[in-house]
């Protein structure tokens, strides 16, 4: 089933999957504006999930000097858990290692156990707590960093 997922480079096309997705998995969503900007982003790498032809997930990362900065990620509910949102990260990662990154950061919320559980599979470690970090609802944000992109292998399936 999963052998037909491939990643593409977001399109205008995607737009509408893509926040149909956004409005079920975040609390705070994205707005279509943060997403278009993603569309030829100068300095950014936005990928779509597409599965049997359908888009199913997006993630991105902003190439910052030497760092891979990840901006967001997400998974349909209805399929998550298949290890899709792991496949989608070791992708991005892949692409920022052969632009050059030498390190990625992200910051994800502190109650959120699956994405922090994700990033530590693929090696991110917490490194610093920002206190009331998120606007909507004033909770925590877990800053994490994985220090060494540079000789980064994803995690053995
Ligand atoms: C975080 C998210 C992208 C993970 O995507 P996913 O496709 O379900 O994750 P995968 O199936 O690839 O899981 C990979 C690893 O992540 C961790 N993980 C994912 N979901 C988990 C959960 N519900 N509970 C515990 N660990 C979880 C596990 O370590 C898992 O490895 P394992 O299968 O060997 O246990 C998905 O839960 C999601 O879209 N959440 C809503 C949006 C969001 O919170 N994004 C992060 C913003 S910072």
């Amino acid at each position: 089933m999963l052998s037909t997922l491939r990643f593409e480079p977001i399109q205008e096309a995607h737009i509408p999957a893509i926040l149909a997705i956004e409005g079920r998995t975040n609390t705070a969503p994205w707005s279509e504006r943060s997403f278009r900007n993603e569309l030829d982003h100068p300095h950014g790498i936005f990928l779509v999930a597409i599965l049997s032809g359908e888009v199913i997930g997006y993630g991105g990362i902003w190439l910052v000097i030497d760092e891979a900065h990840v901006t967001t990620i997400a998974v349909a509910q209805e399929h998550q858990r298949k290890g899709i949102g792991e496949k989608l990260m070791v992708e991005l990662l892949r692409r920022g290692q052969e632009k050059g990154m030498l390190c990625s950061t992200l910051e994800v919320r502190a109650g959120n156990d699956p994405a922090i559980k994700l990033y530590e599979k693929l090696g991110f470690t917490i490194s610093a707590r920002r206190k009331g970090y998120y606007p909507d609802n004033r909770e925590d944000a877990i800053v994490m960093w994985l220090y060494d992109l540079e000789h980064w292998e994803p995690p053995r399936a």
